[in-house]
């Protein structure tokens, strides 16, 4: 725990010998310290109170102010500027002071405020040096590129995240990293969002050095002597600070950015590329239009939701928080899902042992976590340790050492029930046995078994390393601390929790399932697979509900609507005859190079490119019935509320995360409305439109 009050932090550093300057303070603000050693270098660190990360709020920024103030009456030759904090320097501007606002022109007149600080900062006559270590994010890194000099440790982390929320760096960043480091670099730096390690920071100029903890002060001094060699400017700046050589660099940026997003969904990095376009080379000119462009991109419904979309990410994480004393998970099942869980759970330093009854298919799991952590962790010893901590495990006897027991065997009630009776016996008494199963509901899987209220349902998604959200199924003998845990479990493994209640198909695959089925009878009644797919594409899905269904596999998808129609009143429509002969020929989808779409040897599918622009009723057509059943989840309970099912939707199925998430859309788009199309599409295509009752609710609140 880290404690809040500032004396406890300073001696909670002190034996780690992380310097902050002389110990004495010249002056303690709430959330900075100025002190001024016998070398006369001032140091100004930044401790934000009662936060455990440094974030810049407009209290911090004016404390800022009010620090250099006093720094002019000190007599001070250089000045420092650190963090208290251990996780990092600065994490970025403090967004919660960015949600909810409307007014362009206020945030216009806070931004001018915030820059003239930062200004001050930039012209002090002395020289300036930020110490980073761990992250320094957006305006953490435009505090830090305001200074003379940068020194990293060697844990920094550098990067301007803001094009994630719809905005760009916009408290100078955007002229002063591409008049420091090659323009190019600069701008991808901040179009991608991508941040950059402290050796790669040094390679590109953005900070000068990059030290171990102990010469941090030596350093200093000499960057403070002028004594500090500085590798800056390149010939790339010359050449981009004409016009032309601009205009055709924009191009390729925007070309890019075309192929990443489109403008009318994120008009963020197009707007960058023309403020850079535009006013390239000159600061003053860059700094008005940055400070226009940021104020109008932070009200616009892009950035607004997508901010809602991190506050989602935390709600779900704070309630993945604390210790789950898991530290062994045991893995029943190398198929697809159990090799990729295990694979993720080592790679998140967790001990793993994966059993399977064919040893050829832990072998198989094995392999592609190595090519896994090959691509996805930093240095040969993560992955060293990653694949020491995968443990084949032939005999099963990882079953009683387990914290953590999870079964990714077939869907099938019979064997998983079989397992059960076999390993039940050897659990740990206070481990967890955890299913992955997507479709047997959990009260037929506990009956039977010796402590019921120690199962729960981890109902992972595929593919496990880019879905980020498990859901987390109850059921009626479910205990709470085993529930609790389970959660705390995902935010062990860096997962996002959702707490759904067990009924068919939990909340995730129900909803996709009203979404899938709907384009199936499209495609029935004759309509290209292209234009469906463009019409969700162009609602802002990653990809249309024809290219998923092949994605999740035929097979496995149809499953799941024969499941659900089984046990669910939902008006699910019937599968097409074809679609059913297509699994039965092995048609099943990517996997199998041929489903709905045929597939190159790459995987992707060949697609008719020129289609013509669907209508409104299609994109409702496939879209209200899952926003329907989503009303419908709420109403039943399965989903404690509208956030939580935002949060699921998006991180499981990645749902237009610039819309806010199915319920927020709804919401904006106004629950009369949906329900009056609904009412249309009902009376056009049939009774599986009509509106659940649900909607009434939603009306009445605000
Ligand atoms: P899979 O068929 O790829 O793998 C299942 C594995 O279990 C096979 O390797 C098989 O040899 C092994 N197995 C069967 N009986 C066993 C036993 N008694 N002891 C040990 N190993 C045994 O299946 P997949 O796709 O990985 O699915 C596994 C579970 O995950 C199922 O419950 C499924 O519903 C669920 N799931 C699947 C998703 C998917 O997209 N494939 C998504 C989310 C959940």
């Amino acid at each position: 725990m880290m404690p809040t009050d500032n004396a406890a932090v300073w001696e909670m550093l002190a034996p780690r010998n992380i310097e902050f300057g002389p110990g004495s303070a010249l002056k303690e603000f709430t959330h900075w310290r100025l002190s001024k050693g016998p070398d006369d270098i001032a140091w100004l660190v930044l401790d934000r109170a009662n936060e455990s990360a440094n974030t810049l709020s407009e209290a911090v920024i004016a404390e800022l102010d009010a620090a250099l103030a006093e720094m002019e009456g000190i007599g001070a030759k250089g000045l420092v500027i650190r963090s208290a904090k251990e996780g990092g320097f600065i994490a970025g501007a403090d967004i919660r002071d960015f949600k909810d606002v409307s007014e362009v022109r206020e945030v216009e007149k806070r931004l001018r405020w915030a820059h003239g600080i930062i200004d001050r900062l930039a012209a002090l006559a002395i020289p300036t040096v930020a110490v980073i270590h761990g992250y320094c994010y957006g305006g953490g890194l435009e505090v830090a590129l305001a200074c003379k000099y940068r020194i990293a440790l060697s844990d920094a982390k550098l990067g301007f995240p803001e094009i994630r929320l719809g905005l760009h760096p916009g408290l100078g960043g955007t002229f002063r990293l591409t008049a420091l480091i090659d323009p190019i670099e600069a701008m991808t730096m901040m179009l991608t969002g991508k941040t950059v390690h402290a050796k790669k920071a040094k390679a590109i100029g953005l900070v000068d050095a990059v030290v171990e903890e102990r010469h941090v002060e030596s350093a200093v001094r000499a960057a403070v002597a002028g004594k500090m060699k500085t590798d800056r400017g390149s010939w790339k700046s010359g050449v981009l600070g004409l016009a032309p050589a601009r205009q055709l660099a924009a191009r390729r940026f925007r070309a890019e950015a075309e192929r990443r997003a489109p403008k009318q969904h994120y008009p963020a990095p197009y707007r960058l590329i023309d403020l850079w376009k535009e006013h390239g080379g000159d600061a003053r000119a860059m700094q008005r239009a940055e400070i226009t462009s940021f104020s109008e991109l932070l009200v616009s419904d892009t950035a607004q939701n997508l901010m809602r979309v991190f506050f989602l990410r935390e709600k779900l994480k704070d309630s993945a928080k604390g210790a789950s004393a898991i530290r062994h998970v045991h893995v029943i099942g190398a198929g697809a899902m159990g090799g990729d869980i295990a694979a993720w759970c080592a790679a998140r330093g967790l001990r793993v042992t994966l059993a399977d009854l064919d040893h050829e298919t832990i072998a198989k799991a094995i392999g592609r976590a190595a090519e896994f952590y090959d691509k996805k962790l930093h240095s040969s010893i993560e992955r060293r340790d990653a694949l020491d901590r995968l443990m084949p495990d032939f005999e099963g006897t990882g079953v009683a050492k387990a914290d953590l027991v999870i079964e990714a065997v077939v869907e099938k009630t019979d064997v998983k029930r079989k397992l059960f009776d076999e390993i039940a016996p050897k659990i740990k008494e206070d481990a967890i046995l955890a299913t992955n199963t997507s479709s047997i509901p959990l009260e037929v899987l506990r009956e039977g078994l010796a402590f019921p209220d120690r199962l729960v349902g981890l109902h992972f998604f595929n593919p496990v390393a880019k879905m980020e959200l498990v859901e987390v199924v109850a059921h009626d003998k479910a205990g709470q601390a085993t529930l609790d845990r389970a959660l705390r479990f995902c935010g062990t493994i860096d997962r996002l929790p959702a707490a759904v209640k067990s009924a068919p198909g939990f909340l995730v695959n129900r909803c996709l399932t009203a979404y899938l089925t709907e384009a199936f009878v499209m495609v029935d009644e004759g309509t290209s697979k292209e234009i469906i797919d463009r019409a969700a594409e162009d609602f802002g899905m990653p990809m249309g509900p024809i290219a998923l269904a092949d994605r999740i596999g035929l097979d496995i998808g149809l499953d799941v609507v024969r499941m659900l129609k089984d046990k669910l009143d939902d008006p699910i429509p019937d599968i097409p005859a074809w679609l059913e002969a297509k699994v039965q020929n092995g048609e099943t989808g990517r996997k199998a190079g041929k489903g709905l779409y045929v597939y190159d040897n790459r995987g992707k599918p060949k697609k008719t490119s020129d289609v013509p622009a669907p209508g409104q009723e299609m994109t409702d057509r496939l879209l209200l019935p899952m926003l329907n059943t989503c009303v419908r989840c709420l109403r039943e309970g399965i989903v404690e509320d509208e956030e939580t099912l935002d949060g699921a939707m998006i991180f499981a199925t990645g749902f237009a995360p610039f819309r806010g998430g199915p319920m927020h859309y709804a919401r904006s788009r106004g629950a009369a409305d949906i329900v009056g199309t609904l009412k249309h599409l009902q009376q056009r295509h049939g009774s599986r439109f009509a509106p659940d009752e649900g909607w009434e609710a939603l009306g009445e609140e605000p």
